[in-house]
Parts: structure tokens; C-alpha cells; sequence
């Protein structure tokens, strides 16, 4: 009997129903890349650090390609990955480059290709993915939306966001506490009371969008 839910059955061309893939989520969690927008901070993810690196691990690779760029907008950036396409093209498009294209000539209008093959950032709100409790730039653990920590084992809570955000307000108790216009978006443990916060952010795209998130109960010790 075929039973693909079974895991020594499953395979790419034989996915067991409700399969979802995790490779995004642990790749490129900042992402996706939107043809409209700057291309998203990457100089914290430690997928692109293993290559990317400030002591030229491999060499020629480093944390600049990572970094946000205000205002540069994805299409627009010199720096392509090595799966991009050049960005600006004109005359006969290899149909192999946008599937949807389906062997259409004529089918690019703009010239920049990211503009078939990227989707647009119009409307789209920013998210906060993960609160994350930080000591020496590593990462201790998650933190929950009701949660305990102990002062002296954080030195910041870091607000792990898509892409989209471009600043972070953190509000504690009610009082506005702190701000960040750059990724990593981080609040200082030290803002925090002894006893119980509630930690609410504001987290804003460059269009103005904003999504507000609220951890009602974080207990510091
Ligand atoms: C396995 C190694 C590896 C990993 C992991 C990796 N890259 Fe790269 N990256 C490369 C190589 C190789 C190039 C091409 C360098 C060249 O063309 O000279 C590159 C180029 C780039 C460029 C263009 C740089 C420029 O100045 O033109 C960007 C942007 C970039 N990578 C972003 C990322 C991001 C974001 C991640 C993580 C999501 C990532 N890379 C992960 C190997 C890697």
C-alpha cells in the first residue's frame, strides 16, 4: 500500500499531503526579496555569515553585501546573487529566465527583470518573526509573549523582523523606551523593570505600514 505519510517515503517528487517547505523560514527569514523595496538586513543571519564573513572565510564574500541600504531598492542594487539574472535587460529575454514569460518576446516592458520575478512590497505589512533574548551577540533563547528572565543573563531582547521594517518602537509599561532604524532592532535589558513588563512594538515598513505586537508579561529577575 502506498503510504507517502510515512517519513522513508517522502521525498521531493512524492511529498506527503500538507507538507510545507521550512527552507525559506530557515534560510532567508528576513525575506522574501521585493523587487520595490531595499533588499532586506542579512548581517545577523548566520546562513549568510557562514559565507559572507568579516574575516574573509571565503574570500572576496563579506558582511557589506549583507547590509540594508535606505532607499536602494532591490531591482535598483548593484549586488546580485549568483542565481540573479542582470538586473536591466533588453531585446529577447531568454525564456528560461521568467517561467511566466512562456516563450513571449515581448513580455518585459520595464526592463528590470526583477519586476517579473520578484513580487511588489505594495501593501504589504511588516512582521515581527521572533523576540529572542541576546548576551555577547548570541542568541539565548526565545522568548515567549509570557515569559521570565533573569537581568544578568541578557543584555538585549532583539526583535528578529521581515524585511519590510525599518524601525522598531519598544514600549515598556506604557512609556516609550527606546527606538531602532537599523536591523538588528533591539531593545536594552536595561529598560526593563524588576518585576513584570509589558513589552509592546511598534514595527514600521518604509511606506509607513505598521504592525503592533504585544508580550503582556515579561518577568525579569
Ligand atoms: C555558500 C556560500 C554563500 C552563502 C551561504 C551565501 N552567499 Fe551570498 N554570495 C556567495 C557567492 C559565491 C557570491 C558571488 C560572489 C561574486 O560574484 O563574486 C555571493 C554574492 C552575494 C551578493 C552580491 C554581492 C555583491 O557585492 O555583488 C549578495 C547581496 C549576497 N550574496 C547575499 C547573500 C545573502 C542575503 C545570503 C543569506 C540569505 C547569502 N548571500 C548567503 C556565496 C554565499
Amino acid at each position: 500500500m502506498n503510504t507517502p505519510s510515512k517519513d522513508k517515503t517522502a521525498q521531493m517528487h512524492s511529498l506527503p499531503a500538507g507538507s510545507v517547505s521550512i527552507r525559506a523560514a530557515m534560510h532567508f527569514p528576513e525575506g522574501p526579496l521585493y523587487h520595490d523595496a531595499p533588499r532586506p538586513d542579512s548581517t545577523t543571519n548566520e546562513f549568510c555569515l557562514a559565507c559572507h564573513s568579516k574575516n574573509d572565510i571565503v574570500s572576496g564574500l563579506t558582511v557589506e553585501a549583507l547590509r540594508y541600504k535606505n532607499g536602494v531598492l532591490a531591482k535598483m542594487d548593484p549586488r546580485r546573487q549568483p542565481t540573479q539574472p542582470h538586473t536591466f535587460i533588453s531585446g529577447n529575454i531568454p525564456t528560461s529566465f521568467v517561467d511566466s514569460f512562456k516563450g513571449n518576446k515581448g513580455a518585459i516592458g520595464s526592463g528590470y527583470i526583477d519586476d517579473y520575478m520578484m513580487p511588489s512590497s505594495a501593501g504589504v505589512l511588516p512582521t515581527l518573526r521572533s523576540l529572542v533574548q541576546m548576551q555577547s551577540e548570541k542568541v539565548v533563547k526565545h522568548v515567549y509573549t509570557i515569559d521570565t528572565l533573569a537581568r544578568n543573563d541578557a543584555t538585549v531582547l532583539r526583535g528578529n523582523t521581515s524585511g519590510l521594517a525599518n524601525r522598531v518602537w519598544f514600549y515598556v509599561n506604557g512609556n516609550s523606551v527606546a527606538y531602532d532604524d537599523a536591523a538588528p532592532f533591539e531593545l536594552p535589558v536595561s529598560k526593563l523593570v524588576t518585576g513584570k513588563n509589558e513589552v509592546k512594538m511598534y514595527v514600521r515598513s518604509g511606506s509607513g505600514l505598521q504592525n503592533v505586537y504585544i508580550y503582556p508579561s515579561i518577568t525579569v529577575q
